[in-house]
This record gives C-alpha cells, sequence and structure tokens, in this order.
C-alpha cells in the first residue's frame, strides 16, 4: 500500500525534533499541532513543557524556532502569544503531498491502514420479524452500514450481524392467533409478496397483540406456544419459519431501496442461539452471576433501581421457563467473543435501549466474557423528530412507515434533480433522482453526532444550499463537468507554482482525509468524516470562485488547477462511499 505522510504528521515531526534538540528532556513530548487561521497550522505544547522544566514559555519557545529546519516543508516559523509557534509550510509540500496522494495506486489518497486493526463484529440493521420497519430503523442501518465501512476502509476485519427481531413472545402470539384465525392470512398473502405482504402481516401483528392485551386466556395459550417454538415443536417451527421469510423479502427490499448492501448469512437473528440459551443460563448460574428469584433467573446490579427503590433485575430465564432478549443477547456475546473471535463489539441501537446494554455487559464482564482485551459498546442513537421537535408521527398519531419516508424523499429529490438537469435523460433523473434523496436522508442522519436527536425536515434535507449531501453531490458534479470540458488538457501536478490561498487551504484541507477518515474509524463517528466533507466541498467553492481554472494564466497553472480538482473530487468520491452515498458524475 502506498501511504502517504500527511503533512500534520511530516510538520508534527519536525517540531519534535527542534523541541528534543532545545529541551533534551522533551524527547518524547507532543507539540500539540493544530491547524489554525493565523498560519497553516499552530502548536501549543510548549507552553506545558515550559511550565514542567520551570523555562519561560516564550524563550523556550524561541529556542525551538532556531533547531526548526527551514526551506523544503516549513517555510516559516515564528513565535506568537505567550509561547505559540505559528508554522506556515511551503506551497512546493502542498502539491507534492497531493500529487503523492492521487498517485496512490490503490485508490486510497495514501491513507495509511490502522496499526491496530483487529475483528470487530458490529450489530446493526436489526428490524423485527412480522412488523414494518419505521424510522428508528433507518438510523441503525444508516449509522451501522457507514461505521462498517470506515472500519474496513482502516483494514479492519468487520464482522456483521443483523440481529433481527425473530423469536420470543410476539411469536407464540402471532402464531397462536393464526391458528385460532386460520382464514385472516392465506388469501390475502397468497398472492402478494414484500411491501404488501408485510403490510398485511403487521396488521395480523396488531390483531394479535390486541388480543393478547385484552383476553388473559388467549395470553396464556400464546406463552404456552412460545415455549413450544423454543422447544423446537415441528408445526409452530414451519408457521414460525413462513413469517420470517416472508419477513426476509421485505426487508431486502427496503435495504436494496437504501441502496445497502445487506447480506443474507449475516442475518443472525435472536432464534440463531436459540441452541446455546440452556447453557448460558447454566453458566451463569454456575459462576453465581446468576441466582433464582421468585421463579426466574436474574441478575441484579447495585445502581439499577425501580422508582420504589427495589432493585430491578436482569431476567435471563421468566419463571415459566422463557428465554427474552437478554438470553439472546447474552449468548450473541459468547458467540461473537469466542467463535468470532472479536476484539470489539459494537450495537447501533437505539439509545433508549442503553439500560439493558449495560445490564447485558456488566453480567457478561461478571462471567468473564468480556474483559479489557474484548470490549463491547453500544452506539447509541437518538431520536428521529418531527418538525415541530416531537417524536415523529404521522399525522394520525402512528409510527412513520419507513417506506413510505423514502418514497417522499426520493420524489422531493427527483423534483430538484429534473429543476436543475439540464441534459438528463428522463431514465437519469429517476435514477438519480434515487441517489439524491436516498443520499439527502443518509447524510441528514450521519452529519449529526448519533447520540443527539434530529429533526426529519424533507426540505432541508434536498436544499442545495447548506450542510446537505445534494450541495456535496452537485460539487462533485461540477469538479467532473469542468474535467469533462478540459477535454485534452489533463490534470498534472506542478510543485514549483506559487499557490493562492484558496489552493492552499484546499489542498491542506484535502491532505487531512486522512487523519479524519482515521479519527472517524476510532470513533465510530461518521459525523466527523461528514463536517470534514462539507468544509471540503465549501473550501472547493471559494477555490472555485477566486481562481479561475479553465481560464488561468499560464497552461501549467491551468493543469495544476485541473489536478486540485480531480483531488478533490477524489476526495470528495470516497469520502461519501465512506457515508454509503453516491456521488454521480452529471447531476
Ligand atoms: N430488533 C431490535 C429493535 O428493533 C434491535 C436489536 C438490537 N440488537 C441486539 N443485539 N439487541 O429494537
Amino acid at each position: 500500500m502506498a501511504s502517504v505522510t500527511s503533512l500534520t504528521d511530516s510538520v508534527q515531526q519536525r517540531l519534535a525534533n527542534a523541541l528534543s534538540a532545545a529541551l533534551p528532556e522533551a524527547a518524547d513530548a507532543d507539540p500539540l499541532l493544530r491547524r489554525s487561521d493565523r498560519a497553516d497550522y499552530q502548536a501549543n505544547g510548549i507552553l506545558a513543557l515550559a511550565k514542567k522544566a520551570k523555562a519561560n514559555p516564550r524563550e523556550l519557545a524561541t529556542q525551538v524556532v532556531d533547531k526548526v529546519v527551514t526551506g523544503d516543508l516549513i517555510e516559516d516559523v515564528e513565535v506568537s502569544g505567550p509561547g505559540f509557534l505559528n508554522i506556515t509550510v511551503t506551497d512546493k509540500a502542498i502539491t507534492e503531498n497531493l500529487a503523492a496522494r492521487a498517485a496512490d495506486p490503490d485508490g486510497r489518497l495514501g491513507v495509511p491502514p490502522s496499526e491496530t486493526a483487529g475483528t470487530t463484529v458490529i450489530d446493526y440493521a436489526q428490524p423485527n420479524v412480522a412488523k414494518e420497519m419505521h424510522v428508528g430503523h433507518l438510523r441503525s442501518a444508516v449509522i451501522g452500514d457507514s461505521v462498517v465501512k470506515l472500519l474496513e476502509f482502516t483494514g479492519e476485519t468487520v464482522v456483521r450481524r443483523h440481529h433481527i427481531g425473530d423469536w420470543g413472545t410476539q411469536f407464540g402470539m402471532l402464531i397462536q392467533y393464526l391458528d385460532e384465525h386460520p382464514h385472516e392470512l392465506d388469501h390475502k398473502a397468497a398472492e402478494v409478496t414484500g411491501e404488501e405482504a408485510m403490510s398485511n402481516l403487521d396488521r395480523l401483528y396488531k390483531a394479535a397483540r390486541r388480543l393478547f392485551d385484552s383476553d388473559e386466556e388467549f395470553k396464556t395459550r400464546a406463552r404456552r406456544r412460545v415455549v413450544d417454538l423454543q422447544a423446537g415443536d415441528a408445526r409452530t417451527l414451519a408457521m414460525w419459519q413462513k413469517f420470517v421469510d416472508e419477513s426476509k423479502i421485505y426487508f431486502f427490499s427496503v435495504f436494496d431501496k437504501l441502496d445497502m448492501d445487506i447480506r443474507d448469512p449475516d442475518i443472525v437473528g435472536e432464534s440463531g442461539y436459540n441452541d446455546m440459551l440452556e447453557e448460558t443460563c447454566r453458566l451463569l448460574e454456575e459462576s453465581g452471576v446468576a441466582v433464582r428469584s421468585e421463579g426466574a433467573l436474574c441478575v441484579f446490579f447495585d445502581d439499577v433501581k425501580g422508582p420504589d427503590g427495589k432493585p430491578v433485575p436482569l431476567i435471563v430465564r421468566k419463571s415459566d421457563g422463557g428465554y427474552g432478549y437478554a438470553a439472546t443477547d447474552l449468548s450473541a456475546i459468547r458467540d461473537r467473543v469466542f467463535n468470532l473471535k472479536a476484539n470489539s463489539i459494537i450495537y447501533v441501537v437505539d439509545a433508549r435501549q442503553s439500560l439493558h446494554f449495560k445490564m447485558v455487559f456488566e453480567t457478561a464482564r461478571r462471567a468473564g466474557w468480556l474483559n479489557d482485551d474484548v470490549k463491547a459498546y453500544q452506539l447509541a442513537f437518538g431520536t428521529v423528530l418531527g418538525k415541530d421537535g416531537k417524536p415523529f408521527k404521522t399525522r394520525e398519531g402512528e409510527t412513520v412507515r419507513l417506506v413510505d419516508l423514502l418514497d417522499e424523499a426520493i420524489e422531493r429529490a427527483s423534483a430538484v434533480v429534473r429543476e436543475k438537469a439540464q441534459d438528463l435523460s428522463e431514465e437519469e433523473i429517476t435514477e438519480r433522482g434515487s441517489q439524491v434523496g436516498i443520499g439527502a436522508v443518509k447524510y441528514a442522519d450521519l452529519s449529526t453526532s448519533a447520540s443527539r436527536d434530529y429533526k426529519f425536515d424533507l426540505d432541508q434535507m434536498v436544499s442545495l444550499n447548506g450542510d446537505t449531501s445534494v450541495y456535496l453531490q452537485y460539487a462533485y458534479a461540477r469538479i467532473q463537468s469542468i474535467l469533462r470540458k478540459a477535454g485534452e488538457v489533463r490534470p498534472a501536478a506542478h510543485p514549483e507554482l506559487e499557490l493562492a490561498d484558496a489552493e492552499r487551504e484546499l489542498g491542506l484541507h484535502v491532505d487531512q482525509f486522512a487523519e479524519t477518515v482515521a479519527e472517524a474509524a476510532r470513533e465510530y463517528a461518521p459525523h466527523k468524516l461528514a463536517g470534514y466533507l462539507y468544509q471540503l466541498a465549501s473550501l472547493y467553492t471559494s477555490f472555485y470562485d477566486k481562481c479561475p481554472v479553465l481560464k488561468a494564466e499560464t497552461p501549467d497553472q491551468v493543469e495544476n488547477r485541473l489536478f486540485l480538482c480531480d483531488v478533490t473530487a477524489r476526495t470528495l468520491h470516497e469520502g461519501m462511499a465512506l457515508l454509503g452515498i453516491r456521488t454521480p458524475e452529471r447531476l
């Protein structure tokens, strides 16, 4: 792999050398380099070092400046304020760095792989069988998909797990209901598949739920049915399998609409751990991690109490012998640690399930399944809100169906594309409409930190101005159009050329792609990449406003500016791909 050392790292190294020459005890000290408005970079690390060495910070800074080698990489370095260093790099170093990135034969723009790559199991995109997907399932899928891409890009081995809700009480309820009302589904389900069949299943689910909540005897029969299911009764299993198959067809159609590659072998739902449940309970009981309480097998925590002050346990096995959500999750941890050999396990799940995961993780730690070498982390996301700032609902107060939302986004985006379209065919408008619409939905989700709630506002999402994917996609398409217009003239780097301020700003930002990706992957924070890309597009816009490309002063300058356009476009393309968003060549 042709990794390129970033300008930041090179400057950092120069400063560290100068620092240890000026102050030998600071040999391993970090000069704390940051991009800055005053110069290209500012280093703030001298203040703390001077304090430690009981030296005057400005004097120490001056000594460091004397030792910094300038010329090739660093143009200028000066002391500022109480002892900061302001550093300017040479135009030549910027262009040469970008040229090395552009020349990376792996198409990775010189981004080095992580030095600490291991195996991560990521649990995301986990809808529930026999239920329609809603807007909450969007977040897990979109965030998870981007984290998978980011981690894989850094060289991590990633195992995807779609922990679909396909087990437990609700299936006893559904199967029992259908058994008692055999004609509720067949005439409808026979000739339909996908979305429509799912709506029927969803209706059946709601009817079964109503009966379950109002009729104690039905409730008992349904509970007994779930025990049959978990014990492997053939007829019950066959009915269950039909629900699962039908639902999966629907899930795939939604993921397809989301332009997301979900693979069947990675769908290992709650049912997939059924054979482990008994052993999980036995291990927990034998080690004393779980105890019997009122007939149930429970784990207690000092800091988890109900409103009445009584401890609220994690119930691993209910008093009727049924296993719930916790038993499956604990078994899944054993599978992920001991069979899949995970070093990290990430759960992209709604923040409202945080208490569940806190208890599950703590239980697994007590059992010795999780420890300092194998860590579990809930990448908890906030709620999607409507324009009114309340949890997103339809006008009738129902949860919004994910497909309806996606269709609306595509429709709105198609209108935007159509309005701007100059030379697009009807077919292209349809294709772009969905790339722009789905991109808009994903970007809106990924551009705020996952833990925060956000407002689902389609008007804002498909707007051409502001922090939207459409803005980024147009920036990309505009660059492609310039490159096409250049015809025979090809992009080429000319490191001997002096750069305008806007070119320098753009170039220095492109250089930071590698650091941004590494940080976003390390912190499971796609929003950091989204923020970077938005800034990249903004810097490109000001470059484009200030620096004529095809009409630049000399042929070399035309080539060099085309080169800047090209490397920016490639960075945008790669970055957007890591967010799961397409960058059409023409818009
Ligand atoms: N199916 C669940 C839901 O829709 C999410 C599953 C999360 N993953 C897990 N391992 N519990 O809320």
